[in-house]
């Protein structure tokens, strides 16, 4: 029986961002195939089934698998430096729980099959679109579209899934695997401030608000540094900036709505060249669909305004949307009868519960984050929390197991 804060240890070191702390586990890369062996291993160490399927989606089966299944687990790729809890704490956590139920009999007296399952690129910092692997077994996106996308180094998601053991041809839609599940339960590490203060170190989702993804694309005119006249020149890293700096204004005029610009790109790149294209990935988030709407409607049109001035085209392109999603209320009243004192958090975090609600009653516990900070390596859990989450979906489970 291992404890979740050694189960964690044991991988603290894999995947470590060369470039400053933090983690560096990109989605179908080497590091999140050396964490999901170690998945493996552990699973099998505890005599669990294993299998991965068409989709890269890792599942391990304390039962015999079957029908109306309780399913719980997370992620283990990260952000670009990234946290040590995002994805790996709901796993680890997992497994812990797992342990605790064998040890206690209530393995012994379930009902209903129990699965835990890791999902590949979560976070969409390879492939760009967020939660890559429950949005195929969902069809919340179209199989050719996921095999064309192509990763910062230009190699598609085709080629990638295939050098990860994975058949192209058989990536997308699995409905008859889906509808194993009767439920799922994804615990989180808090990604902000919900729990500091309070004397609750777990809560439970309500919700998590719409968020999509766009690409802002602007294209000019490269040219010499030195040559080039002010006067001259149609420069897409001035357009793209400004509409940058504009974002701040823009998000702030509708109460609540949050905007950021966390990765650009300068082609080619050269401190004496004007560049010919610029881009960056915008993220908009708000709990009313229609909200993000407007503010991506605001931005776009200062996008076309700002190219127009400095004569340079921009062109826009969604790569993910996520509507605001509630999760499921006969599961979440069970939730808090089982954690009656749990407090309820909406997230402006998007995860692969919030994917897979639409289809499978879904629910998400939160531990407490003493930081408040995600997505960066300040991202902490106390050990004492980690338990008491694993105390929380431990008691989830039994009860899950006997409806
Ligand atoms: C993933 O964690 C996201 O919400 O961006
Ligand atoms: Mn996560
Ligand atoms: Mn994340
Ligand atoms: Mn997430």
């Amino acid at each position: 029986m291992s404890d979740v804060v050694s189960l964690l240890s044991q991988i603290e070191d894999t995947g470590r961002d060369t470039r400053g702390p933090g983690y560096q586990r990109p989605g179908f890369s080497n590091t999140e195939r050396e964490l999901r062996d170690w998945f493996l291993a552990e699973a099998a160490r505890r005599g669990l089934d294993t299998e991965i399927d068409a989709n890269g989606i890792t599942w391990a089966w304390a039962t015999p698998p079957g029908e109306n299944a309780v399913v719980t687990g997370s992620h283990l790729d990260s952000v670009p430096g990234g946290g040590a809890f995002d994805g790996p704490l709901g796993v680890a956590s997992a497994l812990a729980a797992f342990d605790e139920l064998k040890a206690s009999g209530a393995l012994e007296r379930a009902q209903r099959p129990l699965a835990l399952a890791v999902f590949p690129e979560e976070e969409g910092s390879r492939f760009g679109v967020a939660c890559l692997g429950s949005r195929l077994i969902t069809g919340a996106i179209d199989a050719d579209r996921a095999l064309g996308l192509k990763d910062a180094n230009g190699d598609s998601f085709a080629d990638v899934a295939t050098g990860y053991g994975l058949d192209p041809n058989r990536i997308g839609t699995d409905h008859s695997r889906l509808s194993t599940v009767g439920s799922f339960i994804e615990l989180h590490v808090e990604q902000g401030i919900g729990l500091i203060n309070t004397d609750q170190a777990v809560a439970i989702g309500s919700s998590i608000i719409g968020h999509g993804r766009w690409h802002f694309a602007f294209s000019g005119q490269g040219n010499h540094a030195g040559t080039t006249p002010m006067s001259h020149r149609a420069d897409p890293v001035v357009a793209g900036s400004r509409v940058i700096g504009d974002i701040p204004v823009l998000a702030a005029s509708h109460d609540q709505a949050v905007a950021t610009v966390g990765r650009t790109l300068i082609h080619p790149g050269g401190t004496n060249v004007i560049a010919s294209g610029m881009s960056f990935w915008l993220d908009i988030r708000h709990a009313d669909d229609a909200v993000v709407k407007q503010v991506l409607e605001a931005i776009s049109q200062r996008a076309q305004a700002h190219a127009g001035d400095t004569g340079v085209e921009v062109s826009i392109s969604q790569e993910s949307y996520s509507p605001t999603t509630y999760f499921t209320a006969e599961l979440g009243d069970r939730l808090r009868t089982a954690l009656p004192t749990a407090p309820l958090l909406a997230s402006g975090a998007g995860h692969d519960a919030g994917i897979l609600a639409p289809h499978v009653p879904s629910a998400m516990l939160y531990v407490r984050n003493p930081t408040g900070v995600s997505h960066a390596p300040e991202e902490a859990c106390e050990d004492e929390d980690q338990r008491a989450g694993v105390s929380a979906l431990v008691k989830v489970l039994e009860g899950e197991l006997v409806v």
